[in-house]
């Protein structure tokens, strides 16, 4: 459910018409719907409650690092999963107390571990021994313990993207889940560092429970594991990658979801944390771009429109689909015709989408790209240098840009000129 609508034939986000947006803004830009986030944050917190389940939500801000976005659902009692310095100052600046910010990550440095225990956030889930060895000395050095829950990569398929499954024992991600005990032995002994959990995350964009489940028996046996050997673990943190539909998936809903996690760790006494980005944040936004011309190809049609790959970067990287709908509705009878929607980019890779039955659409004509809240803005570039895609949120009949678009002047004042040009001039 989003709140992105037709009405009277034209879309509408909330109250707001998007054209009135486009007008002001000037294309492309993202559009978020504050209803929406807020929907499925309350949608997705109630039913862990329901489960019965001492849960704490920790927005993936890599999903949506906007601070606008992380401050909607901050204001609901969200905290935060952060995976940089940058990320977690900009969880800080939106309010979220740091006492619900949890830092993952596998390359975090001295810098980043400094910052975060210096602000003192919940937790941090530590991958490796290294990096176990570095916080320690880190919180030492200010006479602190820090928590910790030591992220263990159950080797489980999540049966998602190659470019985003993140649970195999060949992935970069976590400790092997059966050296875990011995690197808790390490932990336990280190001075600076308290041991307080389990980690685990093993995809995004999953559509069944399974991978799920088979993750989450392996943290239960491995927390059984744990206490045997008089390691106090009570918290678990169980990652995001709960999915979204982006064209015919039906993944599972938040109350399975919770339902899964009771099923397999309800009975534990610990304190759950998740970490999702795409399901708050995915449906709750759109792309909105300008058709630019269409141009008729010998053997196909493409419309070129002033979004591109780097606006949006899910279909280059992933084969991503995102829907595509005109921002006047078509008359439900309009013929459709398959067309390649393409953005300006000089890469054969910057195409949205193949072949996609479309109605006729004229140059001028203004089309939205669903479900583009998540990893969408985030991913965002330069490239082509062109100024970094704007950001607006809406809510009610409201609407404010929240990321300005960048002029020329704006980005080029980050470059410089060394001095030995104007020596040889
Ligand atoms: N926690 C950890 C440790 C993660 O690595 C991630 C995502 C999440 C939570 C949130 O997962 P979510 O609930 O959003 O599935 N750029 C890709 C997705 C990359 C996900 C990376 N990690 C895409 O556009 O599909």
């Amino acid at each position: 459910m989003n709140h992105f609508q037709y009405r009277n034939g034209i879309l509408h986000a909330e109250d707001v018409a998007i054209a009135r947006i486009a007008a002001e803004v000037g294309t492309p830009f993202y559009c978020y719907s504050t209803a929406t986030l807020e929907r499925h944050y309350t949608v997705f917190r109630d039913a862990l409650a329901a489960a019965g389940l001492d849960a704490t939500v920790c927005f993936a801000c890599k999903a949506n690092p906007n601070v606008a976005v992380i401050r909607t659902l901050a204001d609901l009692g969200a905290g935060a999963d952060v995976v940089s310095e940058g990320e977690l100052r900009q969880a800080l600046a939106a309010g979220v107390p740091p006492a619900r910010i949890v830092f993952s990550g596998v390359g975090k440095t001295r810098r980043e571990l400094e910052f975060a225990v210096a602000k003192g956030i919940l937790q941090i889930n530590v991958e490796s021994e290294p990096e176990l060895e570095l916080l320690s000395e880190v919180a030492s050095a200010r006479g602190v313990r820090m928590p910790v829950s030591i992220r263990v990569n159950p080797d489980v398929d999540a049966g998602t993207h190659a470019k985003i499954t993140t649970g195999k024992k060949e992935n970069k991600f976590g400790i092997e889940w059966t050296r875990a005990r011995e690197v808790y032995a390490l932990a336990r002994r280190l001075p600076g560092v308290e041991v307080v959990g389990v980690a685990c995350h093993i995809g995004s964009q999953l559509t069944e429970l399974e991978p799920f489940r088979d993750a989450f028996l392996r943290v239960r046996d491995l927390v059984a594991m744990l206490r045997a050997d008089g390691i106090d673990i009570r918290r678990l943190d169980l990652g995001g990658g709960l999915g979204v539909p982006y064209e015919h998936e039906t993944p599972p809903s938040p109350a399975a979801y919770a339902e899964t996690i009771r099923a397999t760790l309800g009975d534990l006494g610990c304190r759950v944390i998740v970490e999702p980005g795409r399901l708050l944040v995915g449906n709750a936004g759109i792309l909105v771009a300008e058709v630019i011309r269409v141009k008729e190809g010998t053997t196909r049609t493409f419309l070129i429109v002033d979004a591109a790959m780097n606006d949006l970067m899910r279909p280059a990287l992933y084969d991503a689909h995102h829907a595509i709908f005109p921002v006047i509705e078509p008359a439900a009878d309009a013929p459709r015709a398959e067309v390649d929607v393409v953005g300006p980019v000089c890469e054969t890779g910057d195409t949205f989408a193949k072949q996609r039955p479309l109605p006729p659409v004229k140059a001028g004509e203004l089309l939205a790209f669903g479900t583009a809240g998540a990893y969408g803005a985030a991913m965002s570039s330069t490239y082509n240098t062109r100024p970094l895609v704007p950001e607006v949120l809406v809510r009610g009949g409201e609407f404010a840009v929240v990321r300005a678009r960048p002029g020329f002047e704006e980005m080029r004042a980050l470059e410089s000129l060394p001095g030995w040009f104007d020596r040889e001039s």
